[in-house]
């Protein structure tokens, strides 16, 4: 899961996907494009959101995206077009262009292409990031799942 910060939107789809998969078959884990936040826990409104809903991100710590996760991740969803372009200029081959994916497109029901990046807002915007997510990541459990275990 990656965005641009690695403290709002990523931390949270890590969370919520890592909820509904059995660990034993699934690694989740996210990134930012960017460097500003290594290190750091995710946004302190990500975590109260995720708490609210059962999920705790707090062991969470930033990092950035790195050009061997490209190697190391059978599926990367960008939360963004900014951040799908910014992960496809680190891609050197198919192999990895093909597994980069805009995490809304594998939700037909979302109204909009792009998670709103809820940095400069307050809980509600991020009340609809963890909406958007959780919807999303039912769908890509499921899809992992089904796959997994055919
Ligand atoms: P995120 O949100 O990409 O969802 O983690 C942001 C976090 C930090 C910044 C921008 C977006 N920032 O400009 O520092």
């Amino acid at each position: 899961m990656v965005c641009l910060g690695n403290i709002c939107r990523s931390p949270l789809a890590h969370g919520i996907l890592q909820s509904k998969l059995d660990p034993s078959y699934f690694y989740v884990d996210s990134a930012g494009t960017a460097s500003y936040h290594i290190g750091e826990q995710p946004d302190k409104r990500s975590i109260r959101i995720a708490q609210l809903n059962g999920i705790d991100i707090r062991p969470q710590s930033a990092r950035q995206f790195l050009r061997s996760d490209l190697d190391t991740f059978d599926y990367i969803y960008a939360m963004d077009e900014s951040n799908y372009s910014d992960i496809l200029k680190l891609a050197t081959k198919e192999e990895h262009r093909s597994k980069v994916k805009l995490f809304l497109d594998e939700n037909e029901n979302a109204k909009v292409k792009n998670v709103p990046d809820p940095y400069y807002g307050d809980l509600t915007d991020f009340e609809l990031v963890f909406k958007l997510a959780n919807e999303t990541c039912d769908i890509i459990a499921n899809k992992l799942i089904a796959q997994t275990f055919r």
